[in-house]
């Protein structure tokens, strides 16, 4: 078997920060609320003309220049998003002519909030068994196209950007030591969008009921969040042979500061070794943890040799986790 490492990573944030204090001009909310339950300050938002896979496109390239290689040495994409530009074409296919890739395999993974992680669980299979060379893996949102702007437990949530990650053959200590993937169906009502598939495709009514945006229970899901995320980090530490003190930082997925907060607590982890960039960019979805690991490496957060262990949750309920050797 080979060995896979993240080669090179990317990412974009569109230019519009809306603030919480735009915020309390829309629905009935408020700085203070927003910033204690969840730690979100302002999130960005894409502009009418961008779409995911123009986001996802900007990520991957800089991903790409990033891992010294050009769009013709990718092999294959894999997208994970949970806001398409549509059902079918999958965005991967247009991320590819974006970037004038015209070989590669192309499709999107849709585990909700986990997806970039699924992604690069796959991607490192590829490299190891040695059927791909290069596989981009691309996490990209625009949620507010998804989003009810008249829904106050939602709307003040949720941000917009893309991450993006080259995996290839390493030949060094550099390696995916471990990943772990998870899920369950049982939790499925308690954040979907329960319309646009063969279940509820659009009509009119489907529209006049609100069902083409984000539906959640925060609450449940929070207490779902909190136990799976820790379990996943602990699961990949064991499976990739190590402890807790071992791990230099945590790059949780990026939903509410108090799930880090109680995450960080159940791995015993300090301040500075867990990620949080939630009051900047709010939740991102399948992007929060690809954008958080592109600034840190920007930002020189991170130093070869490091010990990262990645977590997210999300929509399914799905969750994942994978430990990394930087
Ligand atoms: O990425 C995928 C996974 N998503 C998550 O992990 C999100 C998990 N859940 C959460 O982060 C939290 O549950 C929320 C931030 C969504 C909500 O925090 P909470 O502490 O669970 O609040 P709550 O839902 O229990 O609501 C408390 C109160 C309610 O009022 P009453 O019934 O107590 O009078 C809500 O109506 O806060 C009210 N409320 C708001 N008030 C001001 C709900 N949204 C807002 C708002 N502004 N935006």
């Amino acid at each position: 078997m080979k060995k896979a490492y993240i080669k090179g990573v990317g990412f974009y944030m569109p230019e519009k920060i809306l603030t919480n204090k735009d915020l309390e001009k829309m629905v009935d909310t408020s700085d203070e609320w927003i910033t204690s339950r969840s730690g979100i300050k302002e999130r960005h938002i894409a502009a009418p003309q961008e779409t995911t896979s123009t986001l996802g496109a900007r990520a991957a390239k800089l991903a790409i220049e990033n891992a010294h290689l050009k769009p013709k040495d990718i092999d294959l994409i894999i997208t994970a998003t949970i806001s398409p530009d549509m059902v079918f074409p999958c965005t991967a296919a247009l991320i590819a002519d974006i970037l004038d890739i015209r070989h590669a395999g192309v499709f999107d993974l849709e585990a909700a909030c986990s997806g970039f992680i699924y992604g690069l669980s796959l991607a490192n299979q590829y490299i190891k068994t040695g059927e791909y060379k290069n596989v981009l893996v691309v996490g990209s949102e625009t949620l507010s196209r998804i989003t009810d702007w008249q829904d106050r437990s939602t709307c003040v949530l949720f941000g917009e950007g893309a991450g993006a990650a080259v995996v290839s053959e390493s030949h060094t200590e550099s390696e995916i030591m471990a990943t772990c993937l998870g899920g369950d169906g049982v939790y499925r009502d308690l954040l979907y969008m329960p319309a646009g598939g063969s279940l509820y495709p659009a009509t009119e009514e489907t529209v006049k009921k609100r069902m083409h945006y984000i539906k959640m229970e925060g609450n449940a899901t929070f207490k779902v969040a909190v136990t799976k995320l820790s379990e996943a980090s602990l699961n990949v530490l064991k499976k990739a042979n190590l402890k807790k003190s071992d791990v230099d930082l945590l790059i949780p997925h990026q939903a509410n500061i108090r799930i880090i907060k109680m995450v960080q607590k159940n791995l015993d982890l300090p301040d500075d070794k867990v990620l949080v960039n939630i009051h900047k960019y709010g939740n991102t979805s399948a992007a929060t943890v690809p954008i958080a690991l592109a600034e840190a490496v920007q930002e020189h957060k991170i130093k070869r040799g490091d010990i990262l262990v990645f977590a997210a949750f999300g929509g399914g309920m799905t969750w994942a986790s994978a430990a990394v050797k930087w």
